[in-house]
């Protein structure tokens, strides 16, 4: 549209379409801003509703994750440098998984996160246990604790009453040394096959969910 009045509008048409540009640009400002204000507000309204692992629980902060719908709510405590999280994925099916870890190698990647990973057994029953990824194909299999870089404790899960939602929590004791910035990484899975969380999607939102996060803030 630009191009073709080039030749023939006359300048006050450009002058007051540069205006009117001006408004939408400055209207669409306004409407990203206040939709940031809102996304950071999400996690903050959520309240954990006390079922069976959870018992409604408090979290001094929380950060709504960028990727697949997840937030992760926290208690870092720098005097004996732990952290408590929940993690909560949305999750559709009660046959799915969600995961989430720390990398201490720092690396914006799977390959090497210590995590914790909850799903639904055939049996019914939650599973909820730290593992260790040690590749793009890891075993899945619960950790020895000798497997972990850093002592996870407290892992447990909690499928919210319309099975819409998995939530894992842990407590985990940091690095030491480190301060309280890492990266970490989690994830969500549609499949569980006997007893197994299954292979997730490769592509997309499911290969760039991880970030640096500073427990302290
Ligand atoms: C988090 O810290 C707050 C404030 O100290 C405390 O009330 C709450 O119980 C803690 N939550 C967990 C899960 O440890
Ligand atoms: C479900 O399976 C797990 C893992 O095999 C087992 O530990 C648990 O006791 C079973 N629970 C029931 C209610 O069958």
């Amino acid at each position: 549209m630009e191009m073709a009045a080039a030749g023939t509008a006359p300048r006050r048409f450009s002058a007051s379409s540069a205006i009117a540009s001006l408004a939408f640009v400055l209207a669409a400002v306004a409407a990203c801003s206040s939709f940031g204000a809102e996304a950071a507000a999400a996690c903050l309204s959520h309240t954990f509703s006390g079922g069976s692992g959870g018992g409604g629980r408090l979290y001094a902060s929380c950060t709504d994750l960028p990727r697949l719908g997840a937030a992760l709510h926290y208690n870092y405590t720098a005097a004996t440098n732990t952290v408590s999280v929940a993690f909560r994925a949305p999750l559709g099916e009660d046959d799915g998984w969600a995961a989430w870890g720390i990398n201490p190698s720092g690396r914006a990647g799977m390959v090497g996160t210590n995590a914790v990973v909850a799903f639904r057994r055939a049996n019914g029953t939650l599973a909820a246990y730290p593992t260790v990824l040690d590749s793009y194909a890891p075993t899945m299999e619960p950790a020895a604790p000798g497997d972990l870089a850093f002592p996870v404790s407290g892992v447990a899960a909690e499928h919210d009453a319309e099975g819409k939602e998995m939530v894992v929590y842990a407590t985990v004791a940091l690095p030491a040394g480190e301060g309280s910035k890492f990266t970490h990484v989690w994830q969500r899975g549609s499949a569980v096959v006997n007893n197994v969380p299954a292979a997730h999607p490769t592509t997309g939102d499911n290969v760039l969910s991880t970030a640096t996060i500073d427990f302290s803030q």
